[in-house]
Parts: structure tokens; C-alpha cells; sequence
């Protein structure tokens, strides 16, 4: 779905969360009040939480967060402002990653953010759905390309994670832990997650895919198609721009050096972070499952599990991990 100029003028205009005639909205736009209503009705499909009332107008309940890219842009630090080539923020869209990948072949080196107001088809890590409403929680893809395949980006996921929790950390969000291989926890809770795609050459060319998605201000109403405990920010008052802008300054610098530091440079910190360190784990589910002490990761990020037979190494790839007492 994509918004018409009227449709994106009054998201603007609503955006504030006051009520809004729709004698004025109409005259600010220049358009009838038989067209604002129209517009109204498909900002009703976004599910925002519009409101009618009588002698006052039309509001948004709370307003909205909505993306600026110009202003993401502006608020980059000189690391990420050189190695961003791109930045597009989509309303509506299937997946940031799916965009990504579409726009794939042109990509010329990186640097190419996506953001999303929604997304229609967010997903997630074994193959789950990423719950995805309209402006309240972050939706963002990274593209990049590494040259010498598939092997250069051996742990970038949990790199990733760190990057992350950086950003976290440079808005004021002090206290998440990691869960392996990707997941970051508020209170024990999911906030968010990565979802790594590779595309190209696996000896060669890759394009690689990292998405990101961070709850923000989840409202009630989407949470219940959420299947796990979660938690999001709305207590800390971070814009969902300012946390744009710390993730891309940790991003883009930790994929322009990858390919040089490895995830051994991320190591550590990751492992300070991990909420299951020295844990007993199970990996897998049913007849699949391995029960261990999880006993940190190596420099390719697989999970070093100490088992009754001794220590396996356990690959991210499409496995989970919970904890067993
Ligand atoms: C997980 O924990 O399962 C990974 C979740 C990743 C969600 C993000 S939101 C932006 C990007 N687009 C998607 O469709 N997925 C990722």
C-alpha cells in the first residue's frame, strides 16, 4: 500500500495528537472535506488510533513517531555519515529486508538503509512473523556488500547484537542482555531481534542483509499476536529517529571494518552480555534437543555447550535456545 500525498500531508498533520476540524484540515490542504474524509478512512486501515469527536475534529490518540530521513540523516555522527550512501523511509512495506533484497543488484558497495513506518510481512528468525505496526517500533535493514564470500561474515549476527546493544546503551537503554544467537532482552524479555539474509556469491560477491527490529512503544491491540514475552521502550522516551541514529552509528562502522576485525574484536562484549552464560540450555526442540551449560561462544559465534560427552559447538544458523533448570 502505498500513501497518496493527501494521505502522508494528514498523517503529518495529525502526527501532533491534537483534534484537527475537518473544515481546517481540508483548507491546510487544499482539498474538500469529502476528500480528507476519504483519506481518514484509509489512515483507519493503518490501525492508528483515530478519533472522532463531535464540534472538535478528528486526532490521532497520542500522536504519532513518525519517521524524518533528512533528520536521521543530519544526526549522524561523521563515521556513519560517510559510509551511509542511501537512507529511504517506506510507509508501508512487506519487509525491510525484502525491499533490500529486491533492490539488491544495484547496491554498488553498501551503505543503503531502509526504514519502515509498518511493515505488512515482518519477519522473523525460524521463519516467524515480526509483529509490525504503523510508527511505533523500529524496522530497519542495513544492505551491504564483503567481498571473499561467505566466510568473512562468519558471527556478524552476534557482532551485530553488540552493535546494538551499543546503540542501546548511547540512548540511555543501559540494561539489555543478549540471548544467543541474536536476541536482545529487556527484563528477561524480548526487545528485539536480527534477521541476517546473505545473497550472492558464497565464495564470492555477498550481499548481506541485516535487519533490525527494536520495540519501541508496542500498543496493546498488536501485542496480542506477539507469542513470547516482550518488552519495548516506552518508558525510556526514545524517538524512534534517535534510535535510528545511534543504530546507524554503530552499524555501518562495525560493516565497513568486518571483514578486518572479525567477531573476535566483539567477542568479549558479547559474552559479558549474554544472559545464559554458564546456564544449563537446551538447544533444539523434541527429539533434536541438546541440553548443555552454555559455556560462551568462539570467534565464528557458534555456542560452546558443554555437554555430558564434553564441549560441541553449536552454529547459529536455524536452531533456538532456552533455558532448562
Ligand atoms: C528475530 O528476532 O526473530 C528477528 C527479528 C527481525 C525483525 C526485523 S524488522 C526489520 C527487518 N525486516 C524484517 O522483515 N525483519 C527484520
Amino acid at each position: 500500500m502505498v500513501l497518496t500525498p493527501t494521505q502522508r500531508a494528514l498523517l503529518g498533520l495529525l502526527a501532533d495528537g491534537e483534534f484537527h476540524s475537518g473544515a481546517e484540515l481540508g483548507q491546510t490542504l487544499g482539498v474538500s472535506r469529502a476528500a480528507i474524509w476519504k483519506a481518514l478512512g484509509k489512515l483507519e486501515a493503518l490501525e492508528l488510533p483515530l478519533e472522532r469527536a463531535r464540534r472538535h475534529g478528528y486526532r490521532i490518540a497520542g500522536g504519532i513517531d513518525l519517521h524524518d530521513a533528512a533528520a536521521i540523516r543530519a544526526g549522524l555522527g561523521d563515521a556513519a555519515r560517510d559510509l551511509l550512501r542511501d537512507i529511504r523511509v517506506l510507509e508501508v512495506v512487506d519487509s525491510t529486508n525484502e525491499q533490500a533484497k529486491r533492490a539488491a543488484d544495484a547496491l554498488n558497495g553498501g551503505g543503503i538503509c531502509y526504514l519502515a513506518e509498518c511493515q505488512t510481512g515482518g519477519r522473523g528468525r525460524l521463519g516467524r512473523h515480526w509483529v509490525s505496526p504503523f510508527a511505533r517500533n523500529l524496522y530497519l535493514t542495513v544492505a551491504w556488500e564483503f567481498d571473499g564470500g561467505i566466510a568473512v561474515v562468519e558471527g556478524l549476527s552476534l557482532a551485530v547484537g553488540v552493535a546494538v546493544r551499543r546503540a542501546l546503551a548511547a540512548v540511555g537503554v543501559i540494561d539489555i542482555g543478549l540471548k544467543w544467537p541474536n536476541d536482545l532482552l529487556r527484563a528477561g524479555h524480548k526487545l528485539g531481534g536480527i534477521l541476517i539474509e546473505v545473497i550472492g556469491d558464497p565464495q564470492g560477491l555477498c550481499r548481506v542483509i541485516t535487519g533490525i527490529g527494536i520495540n519501541v512503544a508496542m500498543p496493546a491491540a498488536a501485542a496480542r499476536a506477539i507469542d513470547q514475552p516482550w518488552r519495548d521502550l516506552s518508558d525510556c522516551g526514545v524517538s524512534r529517529d534517535r534510535l535510528a541514529v545511534a543504530l546507524l552509528d554503530q552499524l555501518l562502522p562495525l560493516l565497513h571494518g568486518f571483514p578486518e576485525r572479525g567477531f573476535r574484536a566483539y567477542r568479549g562484549e558479547w559474552e559479558a552480555a549474554h544472559v545464559h552464560q554458564g546456564r544449563p540450555v537446551r538447544i533444539g526442540t523434541g527429539s533434536r534437543a541438546t541440553d548443555g551449560i552454555a559455556r560462551g561462544v568462539n570467534d565464528r559465534g557458534a555456542l560452546a555447550l558443554e555437554c555430558a560427552d564434553g564441549l560441541r559447538f553449536i552454529g547459529g544458523g536455524e536452531v533456538s535456545l532456552r533455558e532448562v533448570s
